[in-house]
């Protein structure tokens, strides 16, 4: 049966050109992607979140194509805002950061300013009290591990959004309805059963990995993991033990698998709704049973003991994991390079609190706008580098080719304090 895009009168009259080429073109990408994944009609989005801005991706070639696109006239009509940049947009002299890189970055942020889009440049818009979606909200995304976030901790829908066409999205207020825009879709392809411990943030990392690796693109259903997280906080844009957890399982998820939804039973929206409804007849079944091959993979240079730079804040640090590191940090002096990477508006709210005043009499920097990953770093001289998040674990190596340690936060802190990755104390983390 072939399925016929309906338009309304307004969205026919942008594509026929009636807002201008800018417009047009937009609803030509939007219009394109629903006809390719057989959508009955178009869904308005209450936010749309920009991914692939840093220079880094960009290029020479990408930086023209956004000028043009604002050139053209064409401006977002829904609240949009900015994945993080090659650099903190403000202080990357002080970064070190190369005026070249600079100027060009600078250039593609203004070009998407110029299309009215708000510069926050983090990949956490849900952390942010403006942004945050809530259940039932349609949004367009882009960043992989916010639609991870959107879709199962919120029961937000979204598809995860190449950047062409979440731009295009915003700039028409609209995106095709298909994929997890629909509830057929949002119905769980693998049973995972978790039977060993999952403590720390660095543990639901490494589950992260085996998981994504097991599910690629599916929807998985984790039928005991309720166990292992604290209840979800009220206020979900300050993070807390939960919702840190939660922030690297579906980043990890996503990155090292295709993952844009999974269920907790009994915890997350859907799950708690719908129950065991929700799982498909066919549904594969996955066991972990240890977490080993995930930190295998992840403490990828075991070899390694100097290290140039620990960074926390994959995806960026939340109020919750800057308030830990203050307090873990008050007093001490670090001996090598620490990152707590977040977003513009957290670090704002952490100042309020005093939290950066501290880390930075340490020695540490609380980084906004950027990460290690879409950050120039190896032109920082950074060539080691200490983690705990397990997204920052697999692409660092891969975009900035440093090699990489892989522990709790504690472990990282202590790499902070000694400049040396040490093994694992006896004092067992929960963070
Ligand atoms: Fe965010 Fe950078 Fe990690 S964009 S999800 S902190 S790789």
């Amino acid at each position: 049966m072939t399925v016929t895009l309906q338009l309304t009168p307004e969205e026919q009259a942008m594509l026929e050109g009636a807002e201008g080429p800018g417009v047009q073109k937009a609803m030509e990408i939007v219009v394109t992607l629903g006809r390719i994944y057989g959508a009955v009609d178009l869904v308005p989005v209450r936010h749309v979140q920009i991914a692939g801005v840093s220079y880094k991706n960009l290029g020479e070639a990408g930086v023209a194509f956004l000028h043009a696109w604002a050139e053209s006239g064409a401006r977002v009509r829904v609240p949009t805002t900015l994945n993080p940049a090659g650099m903190e947009l403000d202080r990357w002299q002080a970064m070190g950061i190369d005026p070249a890189f600079a100027q060009a970055q600078m250039k593609a942020v203004q070009a998407f300013m110029k299309m009215g889009i708000t510069p926050t440049m983090s990949c956490t818009p849900y952390l942010f009290p403006p942004y945050a979606p809530h259940g039932g909200d349609h949004l367009a995304w882009a960043e992989s591990s916010a639609v991870a976030w959107a879709n199962s901790v919120v029961g937000a829908y979204t598809n995860r959004e190449g950047g062409p066409s979440a731009l295009a999205a915003a700039i028409v207020g609209r995106t095709a309805r298909y994929g997890y825009h629909l509830p057929e879709y949002r119905r769980a392809t693998h049973v995972v059963e978790v039977r060993c411990p999952v403590r720390t943030i660095a543990d639901f990392g490494a589950l992260s990995y085996m998981v994504g690796k097991r599910v690629g693109a599916g929807v998985p259903w984790f039928a005991d993991l309720a166990a292992w997280l604290p209840p979800l906080p009220e206020d979900l844009t300050q993070g807390g033990a939960a919702g840190d957890r939660l922030k690297t399982l579906g980043a990890g998820l996503a990155a090292y698998g295709a993952v844009a939804l999974y269920h907790v039973a009994g915890y997350t929206p859907e799950a708690r709704d719908l129950g065991e409804r929700l799982i498909l007849p066919q549904a594969s079944r996955v066991i972990i049973d240890s977490l080993d091959e995930g930190y295998q993979v992840m403490d990828a240079d075991p070899e390694v003991t100097e290290i140039d730079l620990v960074t926390i804040g994959c995806p960026h640090a939340s109020l919750s994991e800057l308030r830990y590191i203050a307090q873990q940090l008050q007093g001490k002096n670090l001996a090598t390079r620490l990152w707590v990477t977040t977003g513009r508006m957290t670090r704002e709210r952490a100042q309020k609190e005093g939290l950066v005043a501290i880390i930075e009499a340490a020695g540490g920097e609380v980084v906004a706008d950027t990460c290690a990953v879409v950050a120039p770093v190896r032109s920082l001289g950074i060539r080691t580098m200490a983690t705990n998040a397990g997204k920052m674990a697999n692409y660092a190596p891969m975009h900035s080719h440093v090699k990489m340690r892989y522990g709790d936060i504690d472990q990282c802190l202590d790499a902070a304090i000694t400049g040396r990755w040490r093994e694992k104390s006896s004092v067992i983390s929960d963070r």
